[in-house]
C-alpha cells in the first residue's frame, strides 16, 4: 500500500471528558465495535484514579496499566483507528494536554445531567488553541438530564465553539426513546442493552411518515417535529470545513453504557474526522506524505522498578515511514539512534512494530535520551513545535533533605521534569528550585520517585506563587531592566526561558503597568502562538 493510502486510512484522536462523564465506557464500546476487544471490562476504568487523592502508588499502578492502553489501535471499515488514551485523574491533566498535541481530532464526552464541567473547559481551551476538530458526544441520555437545546447553548457558551446537532434525542431519562438522525432522516430506537452492540436503524420516510407516530406515540412525535423544525430553521447546515478548522462541533446524543449512539458516532467519525495532518516545526511545516520519516515524543512513561530504569517514550509519527532497526537523528542531542523493539500497545497486548506510518504512535524503549517534545528525523535538522508548557496551578519550593545526595537530587529532578512529571523553574543566583504542578498528587509522586529511583530525599515548602507567565520584551535591554527589578520573581524553565512567578493576578497587572515593554504569555511557546496551523 502506498504511503498516501496508509495516511488516508488513519484517524488518530483522543477522547476527553471531565472524570465520570463516560470516557472509559465510550472507549471500551468503540473497541468492542471495532472488534479490538471481545468483552466489556478489558479497558481498565480509572476508578482508583478517581477515588484516591493520596494513595498515589495505586494511581501509579493504574498508570502502569495505562501504558498498555496508551494507544489503542484497531481497524474498522477499512480505517485504522488510533485512540490515544488520556489520564482520568485531574492531577495528571498535563499528560492530557501533551497527548492532545499528538492527535488530529478529539471526541468530547459530556454528561447530559452535569453539562459542561470544569475539567472539560480546560481541555477544550487547549483544543481551541490548536484548532483541533471536536465531535461532542452527549452521554447518559438514559438519565434525567438537561434539555438538549439548553445543553447545546451551554456547550457553545462555556466552550466557545459553535455546535451542530447531527442526531436529536427523543425524550430523555425515563422517557428516552432514541435518536433521530438529522442527516439521513432515520430513526434509532433505544433499548437498554449492555449486551448488544448494534443499534438498529429504522428507515423512515421523513417526519411525516405515519410509522413515526406508531413507534413513538403522539406526544413525542409532535415534540420531535417541533424540535427538528427549530433546528433546521435556526442552525446552519453542517459544514465539514468549519468542523475541520475547529470552529464547529457536530453533536451526537447517546448512552455509552447501553451501546446506544456509539456506532453512529463511530461511522460519522470515520467519514468526517481528519486523516493525519501536517505539523509545524521551527523551520517549516512537515506534511505527512513526505517520504522521509519524522516524529516527536509527546509522552514518557517511566518504569517504577528501580532495577529497570528504562522508560518508554511515545513517538507520534508525523511523516514518512518509521522502520525498526533504522538509524534516526535525535536532533536535540545531535545523535543517531536506532530502535530494536519499537512497540505498539493494545489493551493487554504489546506487539513489535516493523513499520509505522503518519498518525501512528510507537513506544520506544529509552534509557534517558528523551525529553518531551524531542524530534526524530532522517537527518533534517528541525524541531516540532506546538508542545507548549502551560502555567501550573500549585507551586512549592523543593528543598534537599539530605546534603550528601545533592547530585542525585539535581539529576533526579531534572530527569523527572524532562519526563513531564512536573515543571521545574530555577531561580538564580541560589539555584532555588520551584516546582509547579496541576495537582497535589504530583508532589507525592516526585518525592517518592526521587527517593525510590535516585536515593534522594526532599521536602516541599509552601511559596507565595499562584501563576507562571512566560515573558518577552521589545528589546533585550528592556528584558534585562525588568528581570533586575523583579529578580525575586523571575525564574527559568527547562528551556532556560524567563518566567515571571506571580503571587496574584494583581501582581501581573501591576508589573505590566510598570513595564509596558514586557509581554506576559500564557504558554512557553508564545512565539508560535495560536493561529499557526
Ligand atoms: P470516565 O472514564 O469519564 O471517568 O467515566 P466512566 O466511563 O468510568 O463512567 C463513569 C460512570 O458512568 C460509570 O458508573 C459508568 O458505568 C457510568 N456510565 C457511563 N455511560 C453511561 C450511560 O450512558 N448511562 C448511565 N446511566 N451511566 C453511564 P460507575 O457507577 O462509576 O461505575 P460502574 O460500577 O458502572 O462500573
Amino acid at each position: 500500500m502506498s504511503l498516501q493510502s496508509e495516511i488516508a486510512k488513519r484517524r488518530t484522536f483522543g477522547i476527553i471528558s471531565h472524570p465520570d462523564a463516560g470516557k472509559t465506557t465510550l472507549t471500551e464500546k468503540l473497541l468492542l465495535f471495532g472488534g479490538a476487544i471481545q468483552k466489556a471490562g478489558a479497558v481498565k476504568s480509572n476508578k482508583a484514579d478517581k477515588a484516591a487523592t493520596s494513595d498515589f502508588m495505586e494511581i501509579e499502578k493504574q498508570r502502569g496499566i495505562s501504558v498498555a492502553t496508551s494507544v489503542m489501535g484497531f481497524e474498522y471499515l477499512n480505517t485504522k483507528i488510533n485512540i490515544l488514551d488520556t489520564p482520568g485523574h485531574k492531577d495528571f491533566a498535563e499528560d492530557t494536554y501533551r497527548t492532545l498535541t499528538a492527535v488530529d481530532s478529539v471526541i468530547l464526552v459530556v454528561d447530559c445531567v452535569k453539562g459542561v464541567e470544569e475539567q472539560t473547559k480546560k481541555l477544550m481551551q487547549v483544543c481551541r488553541m490548536r484548532h483541533t476538530p471536536v465531535i461532542v458526544f452527549v452521554n447518559k441520555m438514559d438519565r434525567e438530564g438537561k434539555d438538549p437545546f439548553d445543553l447545546l447553548e451551554e456547550i457553545e457558551k462555556e466552550l466557545n465553539i459553535s455546535t451542530r446537532a447531527l442526531s436529536w434525542p427523543i425524550g430523555i431519562g425515563s422517557t428516552f426513546k432514541g435518536v433521530y438522525q438529522l442527516h439521513d432522516k432515520s430513526l434509532n430506537l433505544f433499548s437498554a442493552s449492555k449486551k448488544h452492540i448494534a443499534d438498529d436503524s429504522i428507515a423512515i420516510n421523513g417526519l411525516d411518515d405515519p410509522k413515526l407516530e406508531e413507534l413513538l406515540g403522539e406526544r413525542l412525535t409532535s415534540k420531535l417535529k417541533e424540535d427538528v423544525e427549530l433546528i433546521e430553521t435556526v442552525a446552519e447546515p453542517f459544514d465539514r470545513d468549519l468542523y475541520l478548522s475547529g470552529y464547529l462541533a457536530p453533536v451526537f446524543f447517546g448512552s455509552a453504557i447501553n451501546n446506544f449512539g456509539v456506532q453512529e458516532l463511530l461511522e460519522t467519525f470515520i467519514k468526517i474526522a481528519p486523516s493525519p495532518q501536517g505539523r509545524e516545526t521551527d523551520t517549516r511545516k512537515v506534511e505527512p506524505n513526505e517520504p522521509k520519516f519524522s516524529g516527536f515524543i509527546f509522552k514518557i512513561h517511566a518504569n517504577l522498578d528501580p532495577n529497570h530504569r528504562d522508560r518508554i517514550a511515545f513517538c507520534r509519527i508525523c511523516s514518512g515511514t518509521f522502520q525498526r532497526n533504522t538509524f534516526y537523528q535525535h536532533n536535540r542531542l545531535n545523535k543517531k539512534l536506532k530502535f530494536a523493539s519499537p512497540t505498539s500497545f493494545m489493551a493487554d497486548n504489546k506487539s513489535l512494530v516493523e513499520e509505522a506510518f503518519p498518525g501512528d504512535v510507537v513506544g520506544l524503549y529509552d534509557s534517558g535520551n528523551f525529553k518531551i517534545g524531542d524530534t526524530l528525523t532522517e537527518g533534517e535538522s528541525l524541531q516540532f513545535i506546538g508542545i507548549p508548557s502551560f502555567s501550573p496551578e500549585i507551586f512549592r519550593e523543593l528543598e534537599n533533605s539530605d546534603p550528601f545526595k545533592t547530585k542525585q537530587l539535581e539529576k533526579g529532578i531534572h530527569q523527572l521534569s524532562d519526563e513531564g512529571v512536573a515543571q521545574l523553574f530555577v531561580q538564580n543566583p541560589g539555584n532555588r528550585k520551584i516546582i509547579g504542578t496541576v495537582g497535589e498528587l504530583q508532589f507525592e509522586v516526585i518525592q517518592f520517585r526521587l527517593k525510590n529511583e535516585y536515593g534522594a530525599s526532599c521536602h516541599f515548602r509552601p511559596v507565595n506563587i499562584s501563576k507562571a507567565k512566560w515573558i518577552s520584551a521589545t528589546t533585550p535591554q528592556e528584558l534585562e531592566k525588568f528581570t533586575r527589578r523583579y529578580a525575586q520573581k523571575i525564574a527559568f524553565d527547562k528551556e532556560s526561558k524567563p518566567v515571571f512567578l506571580a503571587s496574584s493576578a494583581w501582581d501581573i497587572e501591576y508589573a505590566a503597568k510598570e513595564y509596558p515593554a514586557i509581554t506576559f504569555h500564557e504558554t512557553s511557546e508564545w512565539e508560535m502562538l495560536v493561529d499557526k496551523k
